[in-house]
């Protein structure tokens, strides 16, 4: 197994859901954009839109209308059933693309928590915050966060200092074979 930084960052990298208030450098999210932007597409079409939220309030009003959209009674996607869908995270990234180019979004989201992990950051990628951009909150949203018409929220990626260290989850051995 060869290590080096890019294969150790790959290896340590885990989902974080509990966040340091400090926020991160100017460095850091100038790495970050850097890391987005390089990220390969289809066709090099470059098809996604990239907002770097740290707008505490805005992240903190996006939650209560996803509650109120979700309902309070439903459960989080995660353990965290208190967290909001940023986690508490000082910085929220919005990955918008039309929905025939998800697989590129995915591909950008990597790019960027490897970066993170990269530079001693956590990270949470994150699906759910979806519902939040389906209806007339979505439009005010989209239209706040300067997003074009037609594209649609696809992930996002929760980023900040670590604050917990949770235990590694397992993986399938199964799954991966080697044909020769
Ligand atoms: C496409 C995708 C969507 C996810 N959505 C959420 C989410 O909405 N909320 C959340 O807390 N975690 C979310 N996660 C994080 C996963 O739960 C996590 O990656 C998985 O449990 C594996 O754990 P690990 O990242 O620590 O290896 C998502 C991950 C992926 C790849």
């Amino acid at each position: 197994m060869i290590r080096n930084t890019v294969t150790d960052a790959i290896l340590s990298r885990q989902t974080i859901r509990a966040y340091k208030r400090e926020q991160i450098s100017e460095e850091m999210l100038e790495t970050l954009m850097q890391a987005a932007k390089a990220a390969p597409s289809g066709r090099n079409m470059q098809p996604c839109y990239v907002r770097f939220v740290q707008d505490a309030d805005m992240l903190h009003e996006m939650h209560i209308d996803f509650k109120n959209l979700v309902g309070w009674d439903t459960p989080a996607y995660t353990r965290s059933d208190t967290n909001p869908f940023y986690h508490n995270a000082p910085m929220f990234v919005f990955i918008y693309a039309a929905n025939d180019s998800a697989m590129d979004a995915g591909i950008m989201t990597e790019n960027i928590c490897i970066a993170a992990e990269g530079m001693g950051l956590g990270t949470c990628i994150v699906g759910s915050a979806g519902a939040l951009f389906n209806d007339e909150s979505g439009k005010k949203w989209n239209e706040k966060l300067h997003v074009p018409r037609d594209f649609r929220y696809q992930i996002g990626v929760c980023v900040g200092y670590p604050d917990e260290t949770p235990p590694r989850k397992p993986r399938f051995d199964d799954r991966i074979e080697v044909i020769r």
